[in-house]
């Protein structure tokens, strides 16, 4: 049984210049799901995030959250409907401290986890008085996702959250994923190339391929897919 859709992205498109970097797609994701996005570098993931949150404007075609249209909402205010996420490059503020940038979040959106619960819950409190910049990349990756849980969200959307990050990380992030989903009762939108990660943290699946939509199902039904499957073997071609 399917969810009723927390997020849903309706035939959107947006063009760059000459570029379609997204070609009518359109996307749901139910109340409590972990969701995979998932697609060949430039597949357009990354601008998907960039107009759900507001950065980008779409062409055409709508994003609606809890049914109700996202196009009104400024940028600045699309965290206090409760939608957070991280960026592909970490994008923190590197003259704050860490406990600082955790406190953006909270101060966008108050919910009922303190600062400091979440950066003890993210496992960065020996690093909490540190600058963010210079700390190890992976440490800076978990700074920017107690940033977006700060800010309590109902929806978090990651950017490659493996990225750059070796083997042991990614398998604490596997396990802090399934746990944090529970323990914050968060919606996850999950973009990422590992694809251990994401087949075995998502309950389903959608796959783009320049800019369109070419699969959605279960882990199991995407990867045996034929359009999936060429669409990598193409671009690895
Ligand atoms: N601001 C921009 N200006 C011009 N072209 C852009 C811009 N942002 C994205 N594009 C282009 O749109 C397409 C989709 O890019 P996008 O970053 O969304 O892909 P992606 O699926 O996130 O890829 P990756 O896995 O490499 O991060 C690409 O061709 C990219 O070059
Ligand atoms: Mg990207």
């Amino acid at each position: 049984m399917r969810a009723v859709p927390l997020l849903e992205v309706d035939d959107v498109s947006k063009r760059f210049g000459g570029i379609v970097a997204l070609d009518g797609i359109s996307l749901d994701v139910g109340a409590g799901e972990i969701v995979g996005l998932i697609g060949p570098n430039g597949a357009g993931k990354t601008t998907a995030f960039n107009v759900i949150t507001r950065l980008s404007a779409p062409d055409s075609g709508d994003v609606r959250f809890d049914g109700e249209t996202l196009l009104r909402t400024r940028p600045n205010a699309v965290v206090r409907r409760g939608i957070a996420r991280t960026f592909q490059n970490v994008e923190l503020f590197r003259g704050l401290t860490v406990a600082e940038n955790v406190r953006v979040g909270a101060h966008a959106r108050r919910g009922e986890h303190s600062v400091d619960d979440v950066i003890y819950y993210v496992g960065i409190s020996s690093v909490r008085h540190r600058l963010a910049d210079g700390l190890p990349y992976g440490t800076q990756k978990r700074v920017e996702l107690a940033r977006a849980l700060a800010s309590s969200p109902r929806l978090i959307l990651l950017d490659e959250p493996a990225g750059g990050l070796n083997h042991e990380e990614v398998e604490d992030l596997g396990a802090f994923l399934r746990r944090f989903r529970t323990d914050f009762d968060v919606t996850i939108l999950l973009v990422e190339h590992h694809m251990g990660l994401v087949m075995g943290l998502a309950d389903r699946v959608h796959v783009l391929d320049f800019g369109r939509k070419i699969a959605e199902g279960t882990p199991r039904e995407v990867q045996a897919d034929p359009a999936v499957i060429q669409a990598y073997l193409g671009t690895a071609a």
